[in-house]
């Protein structure tokens, strides 16, 4: 068992390390990595993280371990929370460690979960030599608690806090994430998930959350730093290693479910490539996505679940046969085939142990090939679910009409990615105002790229692809992936004053010009950025 050192020393008064807090009962036995007292951790460890030689692997990585590791994610039941900003280094693999940016030194940070209509704290203190700051994605909430530094605050700099504080309104499976120089620090691993349960208490007996990511192995490939970002950006495939909560391969906990339990799976994906899944379970829902329930989804066998960045999709399923069913990533190579979740069903105290759990999938993953998987059917959310009556329809009148065409340009030289081919800082701002109804039709006419697009502060109907009306349920999400050759229209009711940004969540493509704002006109933000801070909004 490695000892876990904490990568700050001192105690923090904060609810996240006092107030409830507790693992899912159904880790397996070998992730009982524990916090060290405070008085054995490194005092005042930190690291440089202007220098970034600093920030490669540990000398000897493979056999050596450094002096501050990740714990593991924490749920904090709890309104009021406190997320520290801090380095650290993360065990993806056995031996194998990433210099990361954590926040309360686990990648994903803490899930906070709270019940709809709480009153929601969080006091980000940030103890790492960059600005930070706190967006929490998906949620509908005050324009000035939207974590967009130089749009709605200053980054908070190192050594300073901030407060944020809003009201949870909706149920559902939300993510938190940096929104200062997003594409490095998310990158970094500065993102954690926030799920909002209903009122009602839930059925499922079992309730886990799986953040997707992706990054880039030091041992093989330079890591994901600044200093490389040039090189990352001509090659954003260059990513050779994938996680499911921090963890790759043997290293990623199976979940332990007993025969006859209600299981909600919640899947986030904080990185910056779509992922494809392959679900191998018999009778499954999904039940919702990007916090929004799906209105009588049909039951599944065996399908498949496209994932983008920025997007949640919540599986639901009872528990009936006995045995291992790996949920992975479609493709054939080592680093797809290590992102998988081991689902692991028995009786009551009859649980394999991991061994045998990963022998069994190594087992299954022979036949669990891209070409064997590809044949099983993809999620469609345009055609899933019963329709119903919603908010908007596509021959109703709006008062405000955009159509956003994606696309790569060059400017000076430098590669960019455009919406109505001019990047960012050429843009001018969408405009509406309190009321208004909105459509927006995004398109991505040219290109091999996907563009999950996210719009900040509100929840969107999408009304319809490629001229072809949403014939399921009505779809409602905060991110949209707009795939190659794609067009979508989509609608909004303009319900929440803010300045707020509308942009891709490849992130290289955001902080390539892919971004837009989202302006109210009758809305008068109080905020004046200090032209002292770096606020890097993207
Ligand atoms: Cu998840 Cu503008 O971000
Ligand atoms: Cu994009």
């Amino acid at each position: 068992m490695i000892a876990v050192l904490s990568a700050c020393s001192g105690s923090s008064s904060s609810s996240a390390d006092t107030g409830h807090t507790h693992h899912q009962s159904t880790t397996s036995s070998d992730s009982s990595l524990t916090q060290t007292d405070a008085a054995t951790a490194t005092s005042g460890h930190t690291m440089s993280h202007g220098d970034m030689s600093n920030m490669a692997a540990p000398e000897g990585s493979q056999s050596t371990t450094p002096n501050s590791i990740t714990t593991d994610q924490q749920i904090v039941n709890g309104k009021e929370v406190t997320l520290t900003a801090q380095s650290s280094y993360l065990e993806v693999e056995k031996g194998k460690y990433l210099p990361v940016w954590t926040f309360n030194n686990s990648v994903p940070g803490p899930q906070i979960e709270v019940t709809e209509g709480d009153i929601v704290t969080v006091h980000l203190k940030n103890k790492l030599d960059v600005p930070v700051s706190i967006h929490f994605h998906g949620v509908v909430l005050p324009n000035d608690m939207d974590g967009v530094p130089g749009v709605t605050q200053d980054a908070v700099e190192p050594g300073q806090t901030f407060t944020y504080t809003f009201q949870a309104l909706h149920a559902g499976t939300y993510w938190y994430h940096s929104h200062q120089d997003s594409l490095n620090q998310i990158g970094r691993g500065l993102y954690g998930t926030f799920v909002v349960h209903p009122k009602q208490p839930s059925t499922a007996d079992v309730d886990r959350t799986f953040v997707l990511d992706e990054w880039n192995d030091p041992n093989t490939h330079p890591a994901n730093t600044e200093s490389n970002t040039a090189a990352l950006n001509s090659n954003m495939g260059a990513y050779n290693l994938y996680t499911i909560n921090g963890r790759s391969g043997d290293q990623i906990d199976p979940l332990y479910v007993n025969n006859g339990q209600h299981v909600r799976l919640r899947f986030v994906n904080a990185g910056n490539m779509t992922q494809l899944l392959y679900i191998p379970l018999s009778s499954y829902t999904v039940v919702s996505t990007d916090g929004e329930e799906i209105y009588q989804p049909q039951t599944l066998n065996k399908g498949l679940l496209r994932i983008a960045p920025g997007e949640r999709y919540d599986l639901a399923f009872t528990a009936t046969d006995n045995g291992v069913a790996p949920i992975g990533a479609v493709g054939d190579s080592d680093f797809a085939r290590s992102m998988r979740l081991p689902i692991v069903v028995s009786d009551r105290g009859q649980q394999p142990n991991q061994q045998q759990v990963i022998d069994e999938v190594k087992r299954q993953q022979q036949n669990l090939t891209a070409a064997n998987v590809s044949r099983w059917s993809e999620l469609d959310l345009m055609n899933y679910g019963q329709p119903t009556a919603s908010t908007f329809t596509l021959n109703q009148k709006y008062d405000r009409n955009y159509d956003l065409k994606l696309s790569m340009g060059v400017s000076d030289g430098k590669m960019t990615y455009t919406i109505n081919d001019e990047s960012y800082d050429h843009l001018k701002a969408l405009t509406v105002k309190t009321g208004d109804t909105v459509h927006i039709t995004l398109s991505a006419p040219s290109g091999n790229e996907d563009h999950p697009m996210h719009l900040h502060g509100h929840v969107f109907q999408v009304l319809s692809r490629n001229g072809k009306a949403a014939s399921g349920a009505p779809v409602w999400k905060d991110t949209l992936n707009v795939r190659p050759g794609e067009t979508y229209e989509i609608a909004l009711l303009a319900n929440n004053p803010g300045n707020w940004m509308l942009h891709c969540h490849e992130l290289h493509h955001a902080s390539m010009g892919m971004m837009i704002d989202f302006n109210y006109e009758d809305f008068q933000t109080s905020y004046q950025p200090d032209t002292k801070v770096d606020n890097i909004s993207e």
